[in-house]
């Protein structure tokens, strides 16, 4: 499949009156077409920044102060955050499902008028098709007599409910990728299954490419191709989910599998946290940023500054000198 979406050395921050925060610094990836790709690390390490930097939804005190977003050939950086090119493209082309509905969803308009303005604005449908477009998509998500739900409230809906109308207005105007950043975390683990399972029946039906952002290996697991490890507003591990969950090479990957539970592991095995905090992102040191917390580190990580992500083998890519492969 071809190449949808990359994103070049990008780089975030925010100033602050401690300091510069680098909330993201340097992260490079791509998405091919109808692909699913994973997101994955501990709370603060960049991950909704660097989303929302892709759709330039970074206000003061925060910059994209560097990197390329290249989108259908063009880099989305050169437009103006609150330009018609960017308006035509968020929530359009790239459509991003937020961790929290009540956030995204307007608490006092009904759920048919948010649905239909999105059909209307970006797709140009009169009052009845937008309707009847709204209509449908509610329905696709699996909101039941949805003829006679349009025009409630957001209120009148359970948080799964609101979800899955989170995830019908993120397909409404056929976009070609949804960002879901932590769609699921708010909700029971039922209910996160069957979420990620629409999901992920909704974006085959659509062709639609999708990036799933949490902090969760194991939600990743099922639904993702390939998975992107970041660590402290960096990228640190790349592969295949064989690569990942079957040879897993940088010493954070590791960690990260040691703490979920797995079904192929004796009985009795213990979930192994991984010890200490991330860093503080202001004042980033030049060695490898997880260097304090790694168990594999060698005399070099602390001479040497972090290396660049590197193929080990195929499409796996890691940042960092130890050989962990060998333990
Ligand atoms: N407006 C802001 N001002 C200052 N720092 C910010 C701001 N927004 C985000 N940050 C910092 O940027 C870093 C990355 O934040 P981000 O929200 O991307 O983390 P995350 O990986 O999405 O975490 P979580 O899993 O908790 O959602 C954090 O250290 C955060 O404190
Ligand atoms: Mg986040």
């Amino acid at each position: 499949m071809a190449e949808l979406l990359r994103v070049n050395n990008l780089v975030t921050q925010f100033k602050t009156e401690s300091g510069l925060v680098k909330a993201v610094d340097g992260i490079s990836y791509y998405i091919d077409e109808q692909e699913i790709i994973g997101l994955v690390g501990e709370s603060g390490c960049g991950k909704s920044v660097s989303q929302l930097s892709v759709m330039q939804l970074i206000s003061a005190p925060g910059e994209i102060a560097g990197g390329e977003v290249i989108f259908e050939g063009q880099n989305l950086l050169n437009y103006h955050a609150n330009g018609p090119e960017m308006r035509s493209i968020r929530g359009a082309k790239i459509a991003m499902i937020f961790q929290e509905p009540m956030t995204s969803l307007n608490p006092v308009l009904t759920l048919g008028r948010q649905l239909t303005e999105m059909l209307q604005l970006h797709l140009k449908m009169n009052d009845d098709a937008a309707r009847k477009r709204a209509v449908e998509l509610m329905s696709m998500v699996g909101i039941p007599s949805a003829e006679s739900r349009i025009d409630d409230y957001p209120h009148h809906f359970s948080g799964g409910m609101r979800q899955r109308i989170m995830i019908a207005m993120s397909l409404s105007c056929n976009p070609k990728i949804i960002i879901a950043d932590e769609p699921t975390t708010s909700l029971d683990v039922t209910t996160q299954a069957q979420l990620m399972e629409l999901m992920k029946d909704m974006v085959e039906r659509f062709h639609t490419s999708l990036v799933i952002v949490t902090h969760n290996l194991g939600v990743v697991a099922r639904y993702a191709q390939r998975i992107y490890i970041m660590y402290a507003g960096r990228i640190v591990e790349s592969g295949t989910i064989k690569d990942i969950f079957g040879t897993p090479r940088h010493p954070y990957t590791i960690g990260l599998l040691k703490c979920i539970p797995r079904l192929d592991e004796e009985e009795g095995t213990k979930l192994v946290p991984i010890n200490g905090l991330p860093p503080n992102l202001i004042n980033m040191p030049s060695t490898c940023a997880f260097l304090p917390r790694c168990s594999y580190r060698l005399d070099k990580c602390s001479r040497e500054p972090w290396p660049p992500m590197t193929a080990i083998d195929g499409n796996h890519y890691i940042r960092c000198y130890a050989d962990t492969k060998e333990k």
